[in-house]
């Protein structure tokens, strides 16, 4: 397995160790492979254990620090005549997917010696990487914004991190850039793409099951989630285990709608600010994104307030403890009409935001 830290639009090709988080020319950087194993069956590639490191034959570290992510379960349903698949990504350590990409941006900081990590997030990236690197024994400084569920950043506090309110989600991402020092690195999952590298394992798990979706469905800020998925099915179809790519379709919340407004121009609906998941205005991979949806036939999907709630009510009620910004992928799902066998990632627990689902389910629907 080789692996090519790349930048996405000049090409210009960096150290796999090197502290940066972007080009020179202000693009993202990707991971790319130029030499995949070769192997008859993908089981000759796992590795036993119980984490994203079992999978290491196809991470850019043969090993790293865990938490117990990954081998989120995945649960079955018909809703609408249609076969989901929900993955519960909200298993996972901290309560969210984000734990996998975490996972592998603090053994970057390892491998690099680096003692402190900084991140911007809307929360659940931050409490991740606190985690993480609490259980790493490094420093984490995480730029929020100030309304952030008090849930995340407790634990965020309890982790140990130094924890930096901001007015909002913009300013988080600006002087988390502007403040990082030359003995820090920056770690922040919009840009990092060490973190989608652990973001594709959700895709390998979902194989080695030997479930077969035809479509996924994600919530959709930075594109983290969506972009990980995708480069997980990309090393499939590369090693020839299939032969194409589930329908990408990205959920947004009305208000912030930076995919949609490149797509079908300006959105125009109610607002979705419940998802509190999902404020990113200028995603930096949003080439990147708009260029999956397009590739593997998908699409863009907005929700409002009013479904986001609708979504949640009736994942309560079939037991599934969800946080506002994951249902807006269950609310995305009822509204797709020809989807097949959709893999729905339900990807952060609710129990980090009781204090806003009390306040959202005592309203009468
Ligand atoms: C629960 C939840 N779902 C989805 C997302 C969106 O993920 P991404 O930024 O990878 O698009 C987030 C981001 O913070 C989140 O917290
Ligand atoms: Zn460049």
């Amino acid at each position: 397995m080789v692996f090519e830290l790349k930048c996405s639009k000049c090409r210009r090709k960096f150290d796999l160790k090197v502290n940066k988080w972007r080009c020179d020319c202000g693009s993202p950087l990707n991971l790319e492979i130029s030499e995949y194993p070769k192997v008859e069956n993908f089981s000759e590639l796992i590795k036993d254990g119980q984490n994203i490191w079992r999978y290491s034959a196809l991470l850019p570290f043969k090993e790293g620090v865990t938490l117990g992510e990954g081998l989120t379960p995945v649960l079955n349903k018909k809703i609408a005549e249609k076969e989901v698949f929900f993955k519960l990504e909200y298993f996972s350590p901290t309560g969210s997917f984000k734990d996998r990409g975490a996972a592998l941006g603090v053994t970057r900081a390892k491998e690099i010696g680096v003692r402190t990590i900084v991140e911007d997030s809307s929360g659940n990236a931050g409490l991740s990487y606190s985690a993480y690197a609490a259980s790493a024994n490094i420093k984490a400084r995480i730029y929020v914004p100030f309304d952030a569920p008090i849930g995340k950043r407790a634990l965020m506090r309890a982790c140990n991190a130094e924890v930096v309110e901001c007015k909002t989600r913009e300013e988080a991402s600006l002087r988390a850039i502007s403040e990082l020092k030359n003995d820090e690195i920056y770690v922040g999952h919009t840009w990092d793409p060490f973190f989608l590298e652990g973001m594709k394992t959700e895709a390998f798990e979902i194989f080695e099951e030997k479930i077969q979706v035809d479509s996924v469905i994600v919530p959709t800020s930075s594109g983290s989630h969506l972009l990980g998925i995708y480069r997980g099915f990309e090393d499939l179809v590369k090693m020839g285990f299939l032969d194409e790519y589930p329908e990408f379709y990205a959920v947004q919340a009305g208000g912030i709608t930076p995919i949609y407004d490149r797509i079908y121009g300006e959105w125009r609906g109610e607002k979705g600010d419940l998802a509190d998941g999902l404020r990113i205005l200028q995603p930096p991979r949003l080439d990147q994104i708009l260029d999956t949806i397009k590739r593997t036939n998908g699409d863009v999907v907005v929700v409002d307030n009013e479904e986001i709630i609708s979504g949640m009510k009736e994942l309560y009620q079939m037991g599934l403890i969800v946080e506002p910004t994951s249902a807006t992928a269950y609310a995305a799902l009822k509204k797709i009409r020809d989807v097949k066998n959709p893999l729905v990632p339900l990807t952060g627990t609710g129990i980090k935001t009781v204090d806003k689902i009390e306040k959202i389910i005592n309203i009468p629907l």
